[in-house]
């Protein structure tokens, strides 16, 4: 009998294990999407899927069609990769899928930063004042002076200038992008040429987050990175803060109304240095490395070239510059300019892959277009991926891998808005912004921002390619859904600024 006892004991507690266990361990419900768990017990397919994001994905599809939850670090997503179920998702009217909360978790372990409430709606009030309609046209006037003190240097081209200077493409896009969007949003001092110069020492730092960012946000730093992380955290919080922020003239109406809520909401000043950190991720992380592919396609695109080139002589005129000091340009042209729209349609097509993200918050009917309807339980998440389920699609777009300037063109010149999955017109054709209210709300910027730089670049420079066959990079898969993507190795170029009054 003293000796039954223990093994008794042990037996209860293997059976309650057991127990325990089988009902933590998560089945397919009827009338719920495939399920497919991975072998790893929690972590599941998350090792996968960080590594390349667009590749498990794809697998995904293949194995179990256009709906399936798969577990990722003990979370379950469902992916939705059908394009004509995407409305309900997006619009959500009843507000089940909630994107605020999810957003809210993501800039905390990234930024250190806590919004508080009204938060979300002020980023997207100020943005619709600020960076639309006639706000944005302001803000358009501060990006080409910024955009000529950093092309141009403060005291305008020195003689060295129309010489040829050979570069890395997607390091002059990143780091010319960066300082004017910068400067333009977040203001000068007195002295263009120091600013200048913080600037690109903000812009190293920024860079070396960026490198840093993907594997952050999966939590798979090492513990030297993690140390490097929490430095760069301080150290923008610090570069960016309230008080620095004093001393600027001109910092932009958007970044000012914003902060203005903030302080009248009587938020930590600690709290306002980190959402600047925020807004400067937010505006700086994409435009350079569009800006990248946009003029990495044209270069290998010498039809496109020409179509760009031509449209920029017909809408701008002779280029020439002002006080031998800045870009003269006419920016209501930016307006008339289907060719680079196309162009840059295209290419955020082909380099955009933003994951669109909703937590289910109580449990939810999905309704797809073909009529099945699918459970989601509260708590899980819904995904979005428009990159594979969209952009690549070849029913959608044909050749889908292919840069086709005018995809985005009718015959006719204008803006082409018709395209159709299995026959019926889609809504939903290219999603770089994401959607619903996540949409960016920067976009208009966005595209303002850099088809002056686009513009700029055909006008006023001669570039070229050091070895002109060199292949496109590949996309580096570990930044799959994080915005625009980026090359897995650099490519050279020459430029120089064309002799000119
Ligand atoms: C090529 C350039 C850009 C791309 C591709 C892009 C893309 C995106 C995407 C996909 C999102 C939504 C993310 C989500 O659903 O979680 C987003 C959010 C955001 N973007 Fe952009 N963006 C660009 C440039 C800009 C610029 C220039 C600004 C500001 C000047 C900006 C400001 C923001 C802000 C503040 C948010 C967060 C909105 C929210 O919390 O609801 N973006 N962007």
């Amino acid at each position: 009998m003293v000796l039954c006892s223990p093994v008794l004991g042990a037996l209860l507690i293997i059976v309650t294990g057991c127990l325990c266990l089988s009902m933590m361990v998560r089945h397919r419900r009827p009338q719920e999407p495939p399920l497919d768990k991975g072998f790893m017990p929690w972590l599941g397919h998350a090792m996968t899927f960080r590594k390349n994001m667009f590749e498990f994905l794809k697998g995904m599809m293949a194995k179990h069609g256009d709906v399936f939850t798969v577990q990722l670090g003990g979370q379950y997503f469902t992916f939705v990769m059908d394009p004509l179920s995407f409305g309900p998702i997006i619009k959500d009217t009843k507000k089940t899928l909630d994107f605020i909360k999810y957003a809210q978790e993501l800039v905390l372990k990234v930024f250190r930063y806590k919004p508080t409430d009204g938060v979300h709606q002020i980023i997207h009030s100020a943005s619709t004042k600020h960076l639309m309609g006639q706000g944005l046209e302001n803000l358009n006037k501060a990006v080409l002076d910024s955009l000529s003190l950093v092309m141009l240097g403060p005291k305008g081209p020195s003689p060295s200038a129309s010489s040829w200077h050979e570069a890395h493409l997607f390091h002059f896009c990143y780091s010319v992008l960066f300082k004017a969007g910068y400067l333009s949003l977040f203001g000068y001092t007195k002295d263009k040429a120091q600013d200048l110069q913080d600037a690109e020492e903000l812009f190293t730092k920024f860079r070396r987050f960026d490198l840093l960012f993907p594997r952050f946000v999966y939590s798979l730093l090492g513990p030297r990175e993690w140390i490097e992380v929490g430095q760069l955290q301080h150290l923008f919080h610090q570069r960016l803060s309230v008080e620095q922020n004093l001393e600027k003239d001109g910092i932009s109406n958007w970044l000012g109304h914003m902060l203005q809520f903030l302080r009248e909401q009587k938020t930590d000043v600690c709290m306002q240095d980190r959402f600047n950190f925020v807004m400067l991720w937010a505006s700086q992380g994409n435009t350079g490395p569009t800006c990248f592919w946009a003029l990495l396609f044209l270069l290998k695109d010498q039809k496109a070239m020409k179509a760009v080139k031509e449209e920029a002589a017909r809408v701008l005129g002779e280029a020439r510059l002002e006080d031998k000091m800045s870009f003269a340009f006419t920016l209501s042209a930016l307006k008339c300019t289907p060719v680079l729209d196309s162009v840059m349609e295209e290419t955020l097509r082909l380099s955009a892959s933003p994951t669109l993200v909703r937590v289910v918050q109580k449990d939810y009917v999905l309704k797809m277009a073909s009529g099945q309807e699918y459970q989601i339980r509260c708590g899980d998440k819904i995904a979005l991926f428009p990159y594979l389920s969209v952009h690549m699609d070849p029913d959608i777009h044909p050749e889908p891998t292919t840069f086709k300037y005018n995809r985005f063109l009718n015959p006719d010149g204008t803006r082409k808005v018709d395209f159709y999955k299995s026959g019926k017109k889609i809504h939903y054709y290219t999603m770089p912004w994401g959607s619903g209210v996540s949409i960016c709300p920067g976009r208009f910027f966005a595209l303002s921002e850099m088809k002056i730089f686009v513009l700029i670049m055909v006008m006023y420079f001669d570039f070229e390619l050091v070895d002109p066959d060199v292949p496109v990079p590949p996309i580096d898969p570990r930044r799959w859904g994080f915005g625009t993507s980026q090359p897995s190795h650099e490519v050279r170029f020459r430029y120089r600024l064309k002799p000119m009054q």
